[in-house]
């Protein structure tokens, strides 16, 4: 807890009586200044790496011009890698939008009854060619019947998405399944995969805004933080479990049901 204290003498009749003592809670102030602070710290760092690399390609760009050696290749590899970074930093700075927009609560959610066995096939749809691209089995594995869910079609199928795009980026042999289930009142989805996994230690900072397993990963290490911030917007959970090192992961959140009636 913080206080701002103030403390200030009583008169009466040109003498000090007594104190008085203001104390007002000033915690959430001080914690959204703590927030800003890491944000704007967080920012910095991830921005220098990609800016560092597009300064230092089109310095070399610049000295081959002035020198008037054009080497078709070279100019071409070094254009190439500026282009790269800068598509990055749009990237993380698009992520970095979004997710503040998401925690400032200024993203308005679209809610409505949904479908989401419909969803989930959806979802399936979408990513099932970069799976076989990179020669893994996306399996769906739900039921038929599954209760309708409140929620922002958009978003959630944003959380969707990213959990499958994440398990085959990070699996390099092997199946990723997409499933969902009723449990205690709550359904569930999860995407399970057979890749690398997550050590025991960083189970929980996945979902930390930036944070990467492996150094210069790439990717921008914001898209778990978004699912996070979405699914705990629809009153749900999300966690991550692995049985460690090439055990495979599994991304579980959940998502209340709506009362009542079905579709
Ligand atoms: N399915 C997965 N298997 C293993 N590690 C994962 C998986 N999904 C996420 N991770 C770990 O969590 C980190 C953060 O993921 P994310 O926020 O999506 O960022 P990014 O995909 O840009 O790295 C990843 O860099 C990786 O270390
Ligand atoms: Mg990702």
């Amino acid at each position: 807890m913080w206080y701002a204290v103030r403390i200030g003498p009583v008169w009466r009749d040109g003498e000090v009586v007594s104190a008085m003592l203001i104390a007002r809670d000033v915690s959430e102030r001080k914690r959204l200044e703590e927030m800003k602070d890491n944000l704007i710290r967080d920012v910095s760092h991830e921005l220098r790496t990609p800016l560092a690399k597009v300064q230092m390609s089109l310095e070399l760009l610049m000295e081959l011009v002035e020198a008037a050696e054009i080497d078709r290749e070279r100019t071409g590899r070094i254009a190439g890698l500026a282009t790269n970074n800068v598509a990055r930093l749009l990237e993380t700075v698009e992520g970095i939008l979004d997710l503040s927009r998401l925690e400032a609560g200024i993203w308005s959610y679209q809610l409505e009854v949904l479908d989401l066995g419909e969803l989930l096939y959806e979802a399936y749809g979408y990513m099932h060619s970069l799976a076989q691209v990179k020669g893994l089995d996306l399996e769906a594995d739900f039921a038929q019947d599954l209760p309708p869910v409140e929620g922002d079609r958009e978003k959630l199928f944003r959380v969707l998405v990213n959990l499958v795009d994440n398990a085959i980026k990070f699996t390099s042999e092997g199946s990723v399944r997409l499933g969902a289930r009723v449990r205690d009142g709550e359904v569930e989805v999860a995407v399970a995969d057979t890749g690398e996994g997550i050590s025991g230690e960083n189970v929980g900072r996945v979902f930390e805004r930036f944070f990467q397993e492996q150094v210069g990963a790439q990717g921008a290490g914001i898209g778990l933080a978004i699912c996070r911030a979405i699914v705990e917007g629809h009153g749900g959970r999300i966690w991550a479990e692995s049985g460690g090192r090439d055990q495979g992961a599994v991304f579980r959140f959940t998502l209340p049901m709506v009362e009542g009636e079905g579709l």
